[in-house]
Protein backbone atom coordinates (compact mmCIF):
# COMPACT_ATOMS: atom_id res chain seq x y z
CA UNK A 1 0.00 0.00 0.00
CA UNK A 2 0.82 3.34 -0.79
CA UNK A 3 1.46 5.76 2.07
CA UNK A 4 2.17 9.67 2.25
CA UNK A 5 3.81 10.81 4.67
CA UNK A 6 2.09 14.47 5.08
CA UNK A 7 0.66 13.63 7.94
CA UNK A 8 -0.46 17.37 8.59
CA UNK A 9 -2.11 17.74 5.29
CA UNK A 10 -4.33 14.38 6.05
CA UNK A 11 -4.64 15.89 9.69
CA UNK A 12 -5.53 19.48 8.44
CA UNK A 13 -7.66 17.70 5.26
CA UNK A 14 -9.72 15.98 8.12
CA UNK A 15 -10.43 18.52 10.29
CA UNK A 16 -11.65 20.80 7.30
CA UNK A 17 -13.87 18.17 6.69
CA UNK A 18 -15.14 17.76 10.60
CA UNK A 19 -15.55 21.64 10.72
CA UNK A 20 -17.87 21.75 7.79
CA UNK A 21 -20.46 18.34 8.75
CA UNK A 22 -19.39 18.00 12.43
CA UNK A 23 -17.86 14.85 13.65
CA UNK A 24 -20.64 11.86 14.00
CA UNK A 25 -18.72 9.16 15.98
CA UNK A 26 -19.92 5.79 14.10
CA UNK A 27 -20.17 7.86 10.38
CA UNK A 28 -17.80 8.31 8.00
CA UNK A 29 -16.34 11.88 7.24
CA UNK A 30 -18.35 12.66 3.79
CA UNK A 31 -20.55 10.22 2.83
CA UNK A 32 -22.00 9.17 5.61
CA UNK A 33 -25.52 7.97 4.62
CA UNK A 34 -25.15 5.05 2.78
CA UNK A 35 -26.68 1.67 2.00
CA UNK A 36 -24.55 -1.77 1.40
CA UNK A 37 -26.15 -4.24 -0.91
CA UNK A 38 -24.25 -7.62 -2.24
CA UNK A 39 -24.15 -8.83 -5.96
CA UNK A 40 -21.89 -9.92 -8.78
CA UNK A 41 -20.11 -8.38 -11.20
CA UNK A 42 -18.75 -10.81 -14.68
CA UNK A 43 -16.55 -9.22 -16.99
CA UNK A 44 -16.83 -8.69 -20.97
CA UNK A 45 -14.35 -11.18 -22.42
CA UNK A 46 -12.73 -8.06 -23.76
CA UNK A 47 -12.04 -6.58 -20.27
CA UNK A 48 -9.19 -9.50 -20.05
CA UNK A 49 -7.73 -7.91 -23.22
CA UNK A 50 -7.08 -4.92 -21.05
CA UNK A 51 -6.16 -6.09 -17.78
CA UNK A 52 -5.08 -9.59 -16.13
CA UNK A 53 -6.40 -8.72 -13.05
CA UNK A 54 -8.64 -11.25 -11.69
CA UNK A 55 -12.22 -9.84 -11.72
CA UNK A 56 -11.52 -9.16 -15.24
CA UNK A 57 -11.26 -12.32 -16.18
CA UNK A 58 -15.10 -13.27 -17.12
CA UNK A 59 -15.75 -15.55 -14.11
CA UNK A 60 -18.44 -14.27 -11.98
CA UNK A 61 -17.35 -12.35 -8.85
CA UNK A 62 -19.08 -11.56 -5.74
CA UNK A 63 -19.19 -7.71 -5.06
CA UNK A 64 -19.93 -5.55 -2.05
CA UNK A 65 -21.43 -2.16 -3.16
CA UNK A 66 -22.44 1.04 -0.96
CA UNK A 67 -24.17 4.17 -2.23
CA UNK A 68 -24.15 7.05 -0.88
CA UNK A 69 -24.98 10.84 -0.21
CA UNK A 70 -22.24 13.16 -0.55
CA UNK A 71 -23.03 15.20 3.24
CA UNK A 72 -21.05 13.87 5.94
CA UNK A 73 -24.45 14.60 7.99
CA UNK A 74 -25.81 11.54 8.35
CA UNK A 75 -29.61 13.01 9.11
CA UNK A 76 -29.26 15.15 5.65
CA UNK A 77 -32.08 14.41 3.66
CA UNK A 78 -32.26 12.58 0.52
CA UNK A 79 -33.40 15.37 -1.68
CA UNK A 80 -31.21 17.85 0.61
CA UNK A 81 -28.47 20.19 -2.04
CA UNK A 82 -25.69 18.29 0.38
CA UNK A 83 -27.03 15.07 -0.44
CA UNK A 84 -24.92 15.23 -4.12
CA UNK A 85 -22.96 14.04 -5.29
CA UNK A 86 -23.91 10.25 -4.87
CA UNK A 87 -21.40 7.85 -4.15
CA UNK A 88 -20.80 4.18 -5.76
CA UNK A 89 -18.03 2.73 -3.79
CA UNK A 90 -17.55 -1.10 -4.81
CA UNK A 91 -15.65 -3.83 -3.63
CA UNK A 92 -14.80 -6.88 -6.12
CA UNK A 93 -14.06 -10.21 -3.87
CA UNK A 94 -11.23 -11.36 -6.50
CA UNK A 95 -7.63 -12.19 -6.41
CA UNK A 96 -5.39 -12.85 -3.47
CA UNK A 97 -6.25 -10.64 0.16
CA UNK A 98 -8.91 -8.21 0.43
CA UNK A 99 -9.83 -7.73 -3.43
CA UNK A 100 -9.89 -4.25 -4.85
CA UNK A 101 -12.28 -0.99 -4.92
CA UNK A 102 -13.88 1.87 -6.97
CA UNK A 103 -14.63 4.44 -5.61
CA UNK A 104 -16.66 6.51 -7.74
CA UNK A 105 -19.26 9.50 -7.39
CA UNK A 106 -22.01 11.06 -9.41
CA UNK A 107 -20.60 14.36 -10.85
CA UNK A 108 -18.36 14.67 -13.96
CA UNK A 109 -15.65 16.42 -12.50
CA UNK A 110 -14.16 17.33 -9.61
CA UNK A 111 -13.60 20.81 -7.68
CA UNK A 112 -9.83 20.40 -7.63
CA UNK A 113 -6.62 18.70 -9.24
CA UNK A 114 -4.30 18.28 -6.25
CA UNK A 115 -4.12 17.40 -1.94
CA UNK A 116 -3.21 21.18 -1.53
CA UNK A 117 -5.84 23.13 -3.65
CA UNK A 118 -8.30 20.86 -1.78
CA UNK A 119 -7.31 21.45 1.61
CA UNK A 120 -7.80 25.22 0.77
CA UNK A 121 -11.14 24.73 -1.23
CA UNK A 122 -11.81 22.58 2.31
CA UNK A 123 -11.22 25.64 4.37
CA UNK A 124 -13.06 27.93 2.06
CA UNK A 125 -16.00 25.79 2.46
CA UNK A 126 -15.82 25.08 6.58
CA UNK A 127 -15.11 29.41 6.95
CA UNK A 128 -17.97 29.88 5.24
CA UNK A 129 -20.65 27.58 6.62
CA UNK A 130 -18.97 28.38 10.42
CA UNK A 131 -21.58 28.53 12.81
CA UNK A 132 -19.93 31.26 15.06
CA UNK A 133 -18.79 33.69 12.18
CA UNK A 134 -19.58 32.65 8.34
CA UNK A 135 -16.86 34.04 6.71
CA UNK A 136 -17.34 33.63 2.39
CA UNK A 137 -14.34 35.65 1.85
CA UNK A 138 -11.88 32.55 1.53
CA UNK A 139 -14.38 30.62 -0.37
CA UNK A 140 -14.84 33.56 -2.90
CA UNK A 141 -11.20 34.13 -3.20
CA UNK A 142 -10.42 30.46 -4.04
CA UNK A 143 -13.34 30.32 -6.77
CA UNK A 144 -11.77 32.77 -8.56
CA UNK A 145 -8.79 31.55 -9.32
CA UNK A 146 -10.37 27.94 -9.93
CA UNK A 147 -13.30 27.66 -12.22
CA UNK A 148 -13.70 23.89 -12.18
CA UNK A 149 -14.24 24.20 -8.30
CA UNK A 150 -17.00 27.24 -9.01
CA UNK A 151 -18.50 25.04 -11.72
CA UNK A 152 -18.71 21.83 -9.25
CA UNK A 153 -19.98 24.16 -6.62
CA UNK A 154 -22.59 26.01 -9.20
CA UNK A 155 -23.73 23.16 -11.46
CA UNK A 156 -27.43 21.56 -10.01
CA UNK A 157 -27.25 18.13 -9.60
CA UNK A 158 -31.02 16.99 -9.40
CA UNK A 159 -31.53 14.07 -6.92
CA UNK A 160 -31.79 10.67 -8.73
CA UNK A 161 -34.80 8.30 -8.94
CA UNK A 162 -32.48 5.77 -7.34
CA UNK A 163 -29.37 5.20 -6.67
CA UNK A 164 -29.00 2.93 -9.85
CA UNK A 165 -30.16 5.43 -12.96
CA UNK A 166 -27.55 7.43 -12.66
CA UNK A 167 -23.91 7.43 -14.10
CA UNK A 168 -20.86 7.29 -11.27
CA UNK A 169 -17.76 8.53 -12.65
CA UNK A 170 -14.27 7.30 -11.16
CA UNK A 171 -12.41 10.34 -11.52
CA UNK A 172 -9.08 9.70 -11.00
CA UNK A 173 -7.32 7.11 -13.98
CA UNK A 174 -5.93 4.16 -13.03
CA UNK A 175 -3.64 2.12 -15.86
CA UNK A 176 -5.08 -1.47 -16.64
CA UNK A 177 -1.82 -3.81 -17.12
CA UNK A 178 -2.71 -6.38 -19.64
CA UNK A 179 -1.11 -10.24 -19.15
CA UNK A 180 1.69 -9.18 -21.96
CA UNK A 181 2.42 -6.00 -20.34
CA UNK A 182 0.60 -3.61 -22.34
CA UNK A 183 -0.58 -0.87 -20.14
CA UNK A 184 -3.76 1.67 -20.83
CA UNK A 185 -4.41 4.99 -18.87
CA UNK A 186 -8.33 5.75 -18.29
CA UNK A 187 -10.94 5.95 -16.00
CA UNK A 188 -13.86 4.07 -14.64
CA UNK A 189 -17.32 5.15 -15.44
CA UNK A 190 -20.58 3.13 -13.95
CA UNK A 191 -23.76 3.39 -16.70
CA UNK A 192 -27.34 2.46 -15.36
CA UNK A 193 -28.82 -0.18 -17.40
CA UNK A 194 -32.51 1.14 -16.79
CA UNK A 195 -32.90 4.68 -18.29
CA UNK A 196 -31.14 7.64 -16.33
CA UNK A 197 -33.81 9.14 -14.77
CA UNK A 198 -34.17 12.45 -12.02
CA UNK A 199 -36.07 14.19 -10.23
CA UNK A 200 -37.92 17.01 -11.85
CA UNK A 201 -37.08 20.59 -9.46
CA UNK A 202 -41.04 20.04 -8.15
CA UNK A 203 -41.25 17.27 -6.92
CA UNK A 204 -38.47 17.39 -4.61
CA UNK A 205 -40.13 18.88 -1.60
CA UNK A 206 -42.15 15.84 -1.49
CA UNK A 207 -39.39 13.25 -1.08
CA UNK A 208 -39.59 11.21 2.00
CA UNK A 209 -36.16 11.59 4.17
CA UNK A 210 -34.67 8.07 2.99
CA UNK A 211 -36.63 7.84 -0.40
CA UNK A 212 -33.37 6.42 -1.82
CA UNK A 213 -33.23 3.48 0.81
CA UNK A 214 -37.05 2.46 0.25
CA UNK A 215 -36.74 2.74 -3.36
CA UNK A 216 -33.69 0.46 -3.83
CA UNK A 217 -35.09 -1.95 -1.46
CA UNK A 218 -38.37 -1.82 -3.45
CA UNK A 219 -36.71 -2.62 -6.71
CA UNK A 220 -34.42 -5.17 -5.52
CA UNK A 221 -37.81 -7.26 -4.24
CA UNK A 222 -38.47 -7.21 -8.08
CA UNK A 223 -35.49 -8.62 -9.10
CA UNK A 224 -31.29 -7.37 -9.38
CA UNK A 225 -30.80 -3.87 -10.85
CA UNK A 226 -28.04 -3.76 -13.47
CA UNK A 227 -25.25 -1.39 -13.87
CA UNK A 228 -22.25 -1.48 -16.80
CA UNK A 229 -18.77 -0.73 -15.71
CA UNK A 230 -16.44 1.40 -18.15
CA UNK A 231 -13.24 2.11 -19.00
CA UNK A 232 -12.47 5.27 -20.38
CA UNK A 233 -9.49 5.53 -22.50
CA UNK A 234 -7.49 8.74 -21.89
CA UNK A 235 -6.95 10.71 -25.35
CA UNK A 236 -4.11 12.19 -26.63
CA UNK A 237 -3.39 15.20 -24.98
CA UNK A 238 -5.60 14.18 -21.93
CA UNK A 239 -4.11 15.16 -18.61
CA UNK A 240 -4.22 11.68 -16.10
CA UNK A 241 -2.95 13.55 -13.10
CA UNK A 242 -6.13 15.95 -13.25
CA UNK A 243 -9.05 14.38 -12.23
CA UNK A 244 -11.20 17.86 -12.08
CA UNK A 245 -11.33 18.11 -15.63
CA UNK A 246 -14.13 15.63 -17.33
CA UNK A 247 -13.24 13.80 -20.27
CA UNK A 248 -16.28 13.97 -22.78
CA UNK A 249 -18.16 10.00 -22.96
CA UNK A 250 -20.66 11.04 -25.73
CA UNK A 251 -20.65 13.68 -28.90
CA UNK A 252 -18.55 14.39 -30.86
CA UNK A 253 -15.10 14.23 -28.14
CA UNK A 254 -16.09 11.41 -26.63
CA UNK A 255 -12.82 9.28 -25.33
CA UNK A 256 -12.68 5.61 -26.50
CA UNK A 257 -14.22 3.66 -24.60
CA UNK A 258 -13.98 -0.13 -23.01
CA UNK A 259 -17.12 -2.17 -21.52
CA UNK A 260 -15.45 -4.31 -18.34
CA UNK A 261 -18.49 -6.08 -17.64
CA UNK A 262 -21.93 -6.00 -15.79
CA UNK A 263 -22.83 -5.05 -12.27
CA UNK A 264 -26.20 -6.59 -11.03
CA UNK A 265 -26.59 -5.75 -7.91
CA UNK A 266 -29.00 -8.82 -6.28
CA UNK A 267 -29.65 -7.79 -2.06
CA UNK A 268 -29.81 -5.25 0.49
CA UNK A 269 -27.56 -6.52 3.32
CA UNK A 270 -29.27 -8.03 6.24
CA UNK A 271 -27.54 -5.75 9.24
CA UNK A 272 -27.03 -2.41 7.27
CA UNK A 273 -25.08 -0.80 10.43
CA UNK A 274 -22.57 -3.87 10.75
CA UNK A 275 -21.92 -4.41 6.67
CA UNK A 276 -21.34 -0.16 6.91
CA UNK A 277 -18.65 0.20 9.38
CA UNK A 278 -16.95 -2.97 8.24
CA UNK A 279 -16.35 -1.60 4.72
CA UNK A 280 -13.52 0.51 4.66
CA UNK A 281 -13.09 1.29 0.80
CA UNK A 282 -10.34 2.95 -0.25
CA UNK A 283 -9.75 3.92 -4.75
CA UNK A 284 -6.10 2.51 -3.88
CA UNK A 285 -6.58 -0.93 -3.21
CA UNK A 286 -5.46 -3.00 -6.61
CA UNK A 287 -4.74 -6.18 -7.07
CA UNK A 288 -2.36 -7.09 -10.06
CA UNK A 289 -3.64 -6.06 -13.14
CA UNK A 290 -4.49 -3.03 -11.82
CA UNK A 291 -2.05 -0.05 -11.35
CA UNK A 292 -1.53 3.36 -10.28
CA UNK A 293 -1.42 6.59 -12.70
CA UNK A 294 0.13 9.76 -12.02
CA UNK A 295 -2.76 11.23 -10.16
CA UNK A 296 -1.45 12.81 -7.19
CA UNK A 297 -4.89 12.68 -5.87
CA UNK A 298 -5.29 8.58 -5.31
CA UNK A 299 -2.08 8.41 -3.01
CA UNK A 300 -3.85 10.84 -0.98
CA UNK A 301 -7.40 9.37 -1.07
CA UNK A 302 -5.62 6.39 -0.02
CA UNK A 303 -3.83 7.80 3.30
CA UNK A 304 -6.58 9.89 3.92
CA UNK A 305 -9.34 7.02 3.76
CA UNK A 306 -7.16 5.14 6.09
CA UNK A 307 -6.80 7.65 8.57
CA UNK A 308 -11.01 8.54 8.51
CA UNK A 309 -11.81 5.46 8.65
CA UNK A 310 -9.38 4.83 11.86
CA UNK A 311 -11.44 7.53 13.65
CA UNK A 312 -15.05 6.61 12.52
CA UNK A 313 -14.81 4.86 15.47
C1 LIG B 1 -8.58 14.35 -2.36
C2 LIG B 1 -9.84 14.19 -2.60
C3 LIG B 1 -10.76 13.46 -1.66
C4 LIG B 1 -10.80 13.45 -0.30
C5 LIG B 1 -9.92 14.21 0.63
C6 LIG B 1 -11.90 12.58 0.10
C7 LIG B 1 -12.27 12.29 1.39
C8 LIG B 1 -13.09 11.26 1.79
C9 LIG B 1 -13.24 10.74 3.12
C10 LIG B 1 -12.52 11.27 4.35
C11 LIG B 1 -14.13 9.72 3.08
C12 LIG B 1 -14.59 8.83 4.25
C13 LIG B 1 -13.76 7.56 4.28
C14 LIG B 1 -14.21 6.54 5.31
O1 LIG B 1 -14.51 6.88 6.46
O2 LIG B 1 -14.22 5.33 4.95
C15 LIG B 1 -14.55 9.60 1.72
C16 LIG B 1 -15.46 8.70 1.27
C17 LIG B 1 -15.90 8.68 -0.02
N1 LIG B 1 -15.42 9.44 -1.09
FE1 LIG B 1 -13.94 10.74 -1.06
N2 LIG B 1 -12.48 12.10 -1.02
C18 LIG B 1 -11.81 12.62 -2.10
C19 LIG B 1 -12.06 12.40 -3.41
C20 LIG B 1 -13.12 11.68 -3.86
C21 LIG B 1 -13.46 11.47 -5.23
C22 LIG B 1 -12.65 12.01 -6.43
C23 LIG B 1 -14.57 10.71 -5.24
C24 LIG B 1 -15.33 10.20 -6.40
C25 LIG B 1 -14.72 9.72 -7.47
C26 LIG B 1 -14.93 10.41 -3.87
C27 LIG B 1 -16.01 9.65 -3.46
C28 LIG B 1 -16.17 9.14 -2.19
C29 LIG B 1 -17.17 8.16 -1.84
C30 LIG B 1 -18.21 7.55 -2.77
C31 LIG B 1 -16.99 7.86 -0.49
C32 LIG B 1 -17.79 6.88 0.35
C33 LIG B 1 -17.15 5.50 0.25
C34 LIG B 1 -17.93 4.46 1.03
O3 LIG B 1 -19.11 4.28 0.70
O4 LIG B 1 -17.35 3.83 1.90
N3 LIG B 1 -14.03 11.00 -3.06
N4 LIG B 1 -13.90 10.55 0.95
Amino acid sequence: MIQLQDEALLEDLLAAIHATFGHHTGYRATHSKGIVAHGTFTAAPEAARLSRAAHLQGQPVPVTVRFSNFSGVPQTPDGDMMASPRGLGIRFHAGEGAGTDIVAHSFDGFPVATPREFLAFLQGIAASVSPTAPDPAPLETFLASHPRARHYLETVKPPPRSYTTIHYFGINAFVLAAADGTLSTGRYRFEPLAPPETVPEHEVPTLAENYLADELEARLAQGPAAMRLIFQLAGNGDDTADGSQPWPYYGPQARHEQVLGELQIEALASDQVQASSQLALNPARLIDGVQLSDDPMVPLRNALYRLAASRRR
